[in-house]
């Protein structure tokens, strides 16, 4: 009798603290959040005020949890948003302090995302790269400085990686080519310098290379021509130099080039004008020659600019016969003849072809 009693409580309070170990999150975690949050200062939304209480899985704004283990793999704090917290305060999110390595003793974090907050500097902790559950890196919007780190390519499962808009330094590091799962690279508006690395044509699975507004440098590696799935190349604001590879115009599925405001020379490739791409800027970089002859009824463009080259000789004639061409800039060359007629050109004003050496024909004065 005694003996069943006291194998009931026993029942019970295993139970009990079952379900309370179900209901709290790990202690660790919990700690490693609050140390997490005391390194950062938002001071008018209140985001953190709702960091209380032992259980780290429910309520906390922006943390999330695996549901069987309990413990956080979704970090997710965005600083421009639509959720009422920032209705309410009618303003976007503004933070600063940095991003504390405590962060890496959450070891089951699949996605860390802390974006637009504008004021967090600091560096990214270097241990970031020991978490092997990571998929997404995502820090756009902040004073972030430092270096990528150098050992980035450890991270196996990564699919995004997104440190735009900070004030990050150094070069790209070469291990950024081991991420095999990368989709989605977004390094813009950053200060890196150094070339893209060689081996980029290793990210298999990469759909967009933003890397814009840096201060790169080098050739366009060849290792590029191999991503596959490749649809957005965008290298704008750099100092890219050497040619324009022909093999941009055979990539299966790209479709967005951006290469302005580079050092590329040489000529353009005949094979852009009749290839997937639809978004061509090539606008502000030294290149030469004629435009290639090469339309077709494969050429189809929302925009195609290639102002403020060293572009001369006349517009070709197969550029009628292009399918469409939204927004043409063709102004800041050394063009010259008569403007083809046809549907691509029927909604074009005079600046498209303004600043060139002897255009004429509609829109501009008639020849
Ligand atoms: C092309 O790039 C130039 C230079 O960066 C920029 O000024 C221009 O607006 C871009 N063209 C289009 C159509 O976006």
């Amino acid at each position: 009798m005694g003996g069943g009693r006291c194998i009931t409580v026993v029942v019970a309070v295993l139970l009990l603290a079952l379900r309370s170990g179900v209901r709290a999150c790990p202690a660790t975690e919990r700690e490693a959040l609050l140390e997490f949050k005391a390194a950062l200062q938002e001071p008018y939304l209140g985001i953190f005020n709702s960091w209380r209480g032992s259980d780290c899985c429910h309520n906390w704004y922006g943390v999330s949890c695996e549901q069987e283990s309990r413990r956080v793999a979704d970090i997710n704090l965005r600083g421009e948003s639509e959720e009422p917290i920032f209705e309410r305060a009618r303003r976007t999110g503004y933070m600063t302090g940095y991003i504390s390595p405590a962060i890496c003793r959450l070891e089951r974090l699949s996605s860390i995302t802390i974006a637009d907050w504008k004021g967090i500097s600091g560096e990214i902790p270097r241990c970031i790269t020991s978490l092997p559950f990571l998929r997404m890196i995502d820090l756009i919007g902040n004073r972030i400085s430092g270096t990528i780190p150098e050992d980035i390519g450890r991270l196996k499962r990564l699919t995004v990686l997104n440190v735009a808009e900070n004030v990050m330094s150094g070069r790209i590091p070469a291990s950024v080519a081991k991420l095999r799962s990368l989709m989605h690279l977004d390094v813009r508006n950053n200060r890196l310098w150094g070339p893209i690395p060689k081996k980029l044509g290793s990210l298999g699975m990469l759909s967009r290379a933003l890397l814009s507004g840096n201060r790169l440098s080098g050739p366009i590696p060849e290792s590029i021509s191999k991503i596959y799935r490749l649809a957005d190349l965008d290298v704008s604001g750099n100092e890219i130099s050497g040619p324009i590879p022909e093999w941009l115009g055979k990539m299966g599925v790209l479709s967005t080039v951006n290469l302005d405001m580079n050092k590329l020379s040489g000529e353009i490739p005949l094979s852009l004008f009749s290839s997937g791409i639809s978004d061509l800027n090539l606008s502000r970089n030294a290149l030469e020659g004629n435009i290639p002859d090469a339309f077709g009824v494969r050429s189809y463009f929302t925009v195609l600019d290639l102002s403020y080259n060293n572009l001369r000789g006349p517009i070709p004639f197969s550029i009628s016969s292009a399918s469409y061409i939204g927004h043409l800039d063709l102004s800041h060359n050394h063009l010259c003849g008569k403007i083809p007629l046809g549907p691509p050109f029927d909604h074009l004003q005079p600046s498209s072809f303004l600043h060139n050496d002897c255009l004429c024909g509609k829109p501009l004065k008639p020849c």
